[in-house]
């Protein structure tokens, strides 16, 4: 046992920032496979639509350096107790919930930089142009999106499966779980 009740400090921020990278992406990705390019220029013009392309692009980049910082806070420090304990529908549920979140938030940004750059669009950071990593292949970069496409709905049902889990705990059970993740108390 250890007195810890919180997530060491660096490791909170990374979850709030991962939280808020996550659900720009998810709207911003959306609402662009939703219109597709040409309906996107018609609506909101060529402008508006490279912007939110490339914003797309750098949050998910964005998001790709953040995980890799927070799998390392993750590892290299404690983890606190759960005070008071978890029972195992909880611990099992929300543990898998987590790895499941960690698994696909790593997966997806790399599978959306191959399917841009297989499909000979630039990988954007900022207005940075990273490199490609992997040559040009139509029929490829079409899978990769499709399933770029799958992996954002499953995230979405994730982060609501994870949302309604933390409001429990905070509203209803009114246990220290939101505490252990919090910024200011
Ligand atoms: C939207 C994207 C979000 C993602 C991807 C996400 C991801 C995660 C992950 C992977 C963990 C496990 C702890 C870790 O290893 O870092 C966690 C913990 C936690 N999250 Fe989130 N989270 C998100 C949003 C939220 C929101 C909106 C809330 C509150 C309403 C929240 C509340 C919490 C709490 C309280 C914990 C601590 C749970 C525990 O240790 O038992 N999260 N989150
Ligand atoms: C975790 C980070 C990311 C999330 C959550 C995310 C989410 C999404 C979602 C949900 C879509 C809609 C797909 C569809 O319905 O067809 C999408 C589209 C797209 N994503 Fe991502 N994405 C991420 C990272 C990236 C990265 C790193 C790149 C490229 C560097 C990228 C490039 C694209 C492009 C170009 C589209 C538009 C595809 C089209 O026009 O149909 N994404 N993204």
């Amino acid at each position: 046992m250890h007195e810890l009740d919180h997530y060491i400090y660096p490791h909170r921020v990374l979850h709030w920032l991962v939280a808020g990278v996550v659900l720009l992406s998810l709207a911003s990705g959306l609402s662009l496979g939703f219109l597709g390019y040409e309906r996107a220029v018609s609506l909101l013009g060529n402008a508006l639509t490279n912007v939110i392309y490339t914003s797309h692009k750098t949050l998910g980049v964005a998001l790709l350096l953040l995980m890799t910082l927070r799998i390392i806070t993750r590892l290299a420090f404690v983890i606190p107790d759960h005070d008071p304990p978890l029972n195992a529908f909880e611990r099992i549920v929300s543990t898998s919930v987590h790895h499941l979140l960690y698994l696909a938030l790593i997966v997806m940004p790399i599978i959306g930089w191959t399917a841009t750059a297989s499909g000979g669009f630039p990988v954007e950071f900022f207005h940075w142009h990273l490199p490609g990593l992997i040559g040009r292949h139509e029929e490829l970069s079409e899978q990769l999106f499709m399933w770029h496409g799958r992996l954002g709905w499953i995230i979405l049902g994730l982060v609501v499966l994870h949302v309604s889990g933390a409001l429990f705990h905070w509203k209803i059970k009114r246990d220290n779980v939101m505490k252990r993740m919090s910024l200011f108390d």
